[in-house]
């Protein structure tokens, strides 16, 4: 069971958790080479990755924080702010750029009430830029949680976000 709603009452890193890194740290020869894993791991429970989480994790892992962090910041699923239930990651490389993303990005924020960054009030969505998720060819695309969605317009966004119903 996921313990992200409780980030406030856990200790720095979860038996759990702990639990969860070693077993990937059993297949590899150094513990460093599971820092993503452990990224997603702690993430998976907590929704995010706080600063005090990353250098628990680097604690951990035997590396120094700047090293994690910096993979941390160079893959773009790894959130190092509190985001929504659910992230939205929106392309804005050049291939969705030209298929209208910002056009997008205008309906997501009349839909939602949230522009790059934000939040729904009710914690339900955040709105990421991301870049080239690798599907140009069918562009514009986008990402909410773990589903990608290609070829995106406006009918197929009203219909994605329709229940609910604008968060402002
Ligand atoms: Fe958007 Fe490649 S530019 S998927």
């Amino acid at each position: 069971m996921s313990d992200r709603n409780n980030t406030a009452l856990l200790p720095v890193l979860s038996a759990g958790e702990i639990a969860e890194i070693d077993a990937q740290i059993a297949h590899v020869p150094q513990r460093s080479a599971v820092a993503i894993d452990a990224l997603k791991i702690v993430q998976a429970h907590r929704g995010w990755v706080s600063d005090a989480s990353l250098r628990a994790i680097a604690s951990h892992l035997q590396m120094s924080a700047d090293e994690l962090d910096g993979i941390a910041t160079f893959y773009n699923l790894i959130f190092r702010r509190p985001v929504g239930e659910q992230v939205i990651l929106l392309c804005n490389s050049i291939s969705c750029w030209i298929k209208g993303c910002d056009q997008l990005q205008r309906q997501i924020g009349e839909q939602l009430g949230v522009g790059l960054g934000e939040t729904t009030p009710d914690n339900r969505y955040t709105l990421l830029p991301v870049t080239c998720l690798g599907a140009c060819d069918r562009a514009p695309v986008l990402m909410v949680g773990e589903e990608l969605h290609e070829d995106v317009d406006a009918a197929a966004l009203h219909k994605l976000f329709a229940r609910s119903g604008g968060g402002a």
